[in-house]
This record gives structure tokens, C-alpha cells and sequence, in this order.
């Protein structure tokens, strides 16, 4: 029997003579070139593209169906023939185009079925801790070890016990040093020594006019100082590690937040033999065993005599933090008898400690949120 099929001239020619009577603008392509590009298709699909592949070809406005429409447009004698071959075409792309559905579809054919067992495998993204968490946990875990407890506190403080307590009264020109930003505060506020809003009674042992209550956000971590000598007895041996802001314009040395770690030890004794023990213990457990430190006199108000500590540091002295012995007004002014005890206190900056160790030169990093900065530790 004598079978239409795609691959017959003389239906290429029918096909052309139809596509070109029609006005097609499309070039005619054989019948035998579509399925060829058909299958072709079919094979690469997968997934959504199995859907537009059948729209493509089988749909409504398919390839295929414009052709079997065709069938009318070709000249009689060749119509038969035609018409079989379209709808062979037809038949063959739908079976086809079952097949590959029912495979699932969703392997390109010509990939392997199989899984590769060798590959290694995806790391999951781990979160972890933030370096400045990490650096100040280090801190903690040296002092720990030379007895120190480690406490928080108010990030949003009193006027009083940020300077005034510390020896820094409000006129006093060493408040330059601390750009302060300032709270808005709901008038009639009366500040910590008000006990009838439900305030915690804090005795203002200085100074009870009302610049003591003004409400800020803590320039420093010292201000614990002073809350931590009201409610405890000596000894104390005490770091607050904590955030403080700034009013300061951002450089890659000044950020307007950052941390600090602050220390206290107060107990009947104490020597500035003690103060340099404790920071060169530290310095070593932190920057390594081999650190020298290096002691100079600095002024801060609320120790005297006061220092700075600097490690070397690549061939440099680098500071890393101010230190002293606390000010007998201070330790008065928190209720501590100064003829009966001496401590010393200190406080860095956690950022510059994290900077120096791993030789971060931006401090804007920290909060900058950047995922490539943060993964490298
Ligand atoms: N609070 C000081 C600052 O922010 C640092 C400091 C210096 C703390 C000397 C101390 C100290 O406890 O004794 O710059």
C-alpha cells in the first residue's frame, strides 16, 4: 500500500504550493523539517517548557494544526496524501509529547539518571556570632579568669551618672570630650531620686539641681562605676561590656555607636601595682603571649593619676585603653569610704580591640551589615 508519509516529495510540494497560494509570510517548511525540529525541541524540554513546547507545536495556534488547516488551500489531487502526512505528524508528536510527559519531564533528556554520590556536598549558610560579640566575649573570658564578674547597664542614663558622679561637673570642660546626644524628656519628669512614678530611689549625692536628671543616651560604659559602688560592697571586681553613642560625625576611626568594656576593682589595698597586673594579664590573653604594654599619664576625670595602656603593636605602641586609680570623689560620691578603700578602673573600646587583632581598617564595618565583612569571622 502505497502510505502518505512526511518524507514524500511530492507532499513538500503540495505544502509549499498551499503555504505560498495562502499569501504565508512564514518560508514553507517541510513537513519533515518541522518534525525534525519538533522532536529536537521535545528532547531539551523539561518542566514549564513541556507545556510551551505542546503549545507551540499541538496547540490551537500550533505549528501543526496551522498546517492540518492548511489542508483545504492544497490542490485537490494532492490533498489526500497531504492531509495523511499532516496527521500522521500529528499523531507522532502527541505520542511523543505523551511520553516525555509521562517520564516526568523534569530531566533533559541526555542528562544521566543518575545521582553522583562523589560530589561533595552543599554547606548549608551557618549563622554566627558578630565579631564585636566575639571580641567581647574574649574580654570577658580574661577577666573571668582574674575574678572579675561581668554586668550591664542603662544604655539610656542619667546626666548624674554619666558625668556628675564621675566627677565631671556640668560646667566643667572635660564634657567636650563626651559629644553628648541628648533625650527629649515628658515634663515633670524628676529624675532618678523621683519615687513617686515608680522610679528606682537613687540618692543624687552631689548635686540635685535639675541639669542632674536630664536624660541621655551613655557616652561611655563608666557611668556603672557609680550605680555598681551604690548597691554593692566591697570587694568588687566588675567589667560592664555595653554600647555607648556619640554625637559625632562617622569616619573609618568614629562611629556615633559603638562598645566598650569598662572595669572596676575596689577593695581595701588596692596599689596601682594591681591596675597594671590586671591590664598586662589582660593583654596578654587577648593580644598575645608576647605583649609589652606601656603605661602614660592621661587625664580623665574621675581617676587620678590616670594612664593610658598601649600595646606594642607591629613595631608601634598602639592605646587600647585609659586607665587609674578611681578619684576619692568618686568613691565618696557612690557612698565608698576612700580612707578605707582605693580601686582602679579602666575602658576600652571594643571595635578598636577587634581592629587591632584582626587588622580591620574601617570601623563603620561592624554595623554595616555587609555579609562579606561579617563571614570572615
Ligand atoms: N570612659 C573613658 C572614655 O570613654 C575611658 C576610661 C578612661 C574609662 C579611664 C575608665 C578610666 O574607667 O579609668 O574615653
Amino acid at each position: 500500500m502505497n502510505r502518505s508519509s512526511i518524507h514524500d516529495p511530492a507532499c513538500l510540494a503540495a505544502y509549499n504550493r498551499s503555504m505560498a497560494s495562502s499569501g504565508g509570510t512564514r518560508s514553507p517548511e517541510s513537513l519533515e523539517s518541522l518534525r525534525a525540529r519538533a522532536l529536537g525541541e521535545l528532547k531539551a524540554a523539561a518542566g514549564d517548557g513541556l507545556e510551551a513546547w505542546r503549545t507551540e507545536y499541538l496547540g490551537r495556534r500550533g505549528s501543526v494544526t496551522q498546517v492540518l488547516r492548511s489542508i483545504s488551500s492544497v490542490a485537490v489531487q494532492d490533498r489526500a496524501r497531504f492531509g495523511a502526512a499532516a496527521n500522521a505528524l500529528r499523531n507522532e508528536l502527541e505520542a511523543a509529547f505523551e511520553a516525555r510527559a509521562a517520564a516526568g519531564g523534569s530531566r533533559p533528556a541526555g542528562l544521566p539518571d543518575r545521582i553522583d554520590v562523589t560530589l561533595p556536598g552543599r554547606r548549608p549558610l551557618k549563622g554566627r556570632l558578630h565579631p564585636t560579640t566575639r571580641t567581647i566575649r574574649d574580654i570577658a573570658a580574661a577577666f573571668g579568669a582574674m575574678g572579675f564578674q561581668v554586668i550591664e547597664g542603662p544604655e539610656v542614663e542619667y546626666d548624674y551618672y554619666n558625668f556628675s558622679a564621675l566627677n565631671i561637673p556640668h560646667d566643667h570642660p572635660a564634657r567636650d570630650m563626651w559629644d553628648t546626644l541628648w533625650i527629649d524628656q515628658p515634663a515633670g519628669h524628676d529624675g532618678p531620686g523621683d519615687r513617686s512614678k515608680g522610679g528606682q530611689q537613687v540618692l543624687l549625692r552631689t548635686d540635685t539641681s535639675s541639669v542632674q536628671t536630664r536624660i541621655l543616651l551613655r557616652t561611655h560604659t563608666s557611668p556603672m562605676q557609680a550605680r555598681v559602688m551604690e548597691t554593692t560592697r566591697p570587694p568588687i571586681r566588675v567589667i560592664v561590656p555595653g554600647r555607648c553613642y556619640r554625637y559625632e560625625a562617622t569616619d573609618a576611626t568614629h562611629e556615633w555607636h559603638f562598645h566598650q568594656v569598662e572595669g572596676l576593682a575596689v577593695a581595701e589595698g588596692i596599689t596601682f601595682a594591681d591596675l597594671k597586673g590586671t591590664l598586662y594579664e589582660f593583654a596578654r590573653r587577648v593580644f598575645g603571649v608576647d605583649r609589652k604594654v606601656r603605661f602614660r599619664c592621661d587625664y580623665f576625670p574621675f581617676v587620678e593619676p590616670g594612664v593610658d595602656m598601649a600595646i606594642d603593636w607591629k613595631g608601634q605602641w598602639l592605646e587600647v585603653m585609659g586607665a587609674g586609680m578611681v578619684h576619692p570623689k568618686v568613691l565618696a560620691g557612690a557612698g565608698v569610704d576612700p580612707e578605707k578603700y582605693t580601686g582602679f578602673a579602666f575602658g576600652m573600646g571594643v571595635e578598636r580591640v577587634a581592629m587591632l587583632r584582626h587588622g580591620i581598617d574601617d570601623i563603620r564595618l561592624f554595623a554595616g551589615n555587609d555579609l562579606r565583612f561579617l563571614s570572615q569571622f
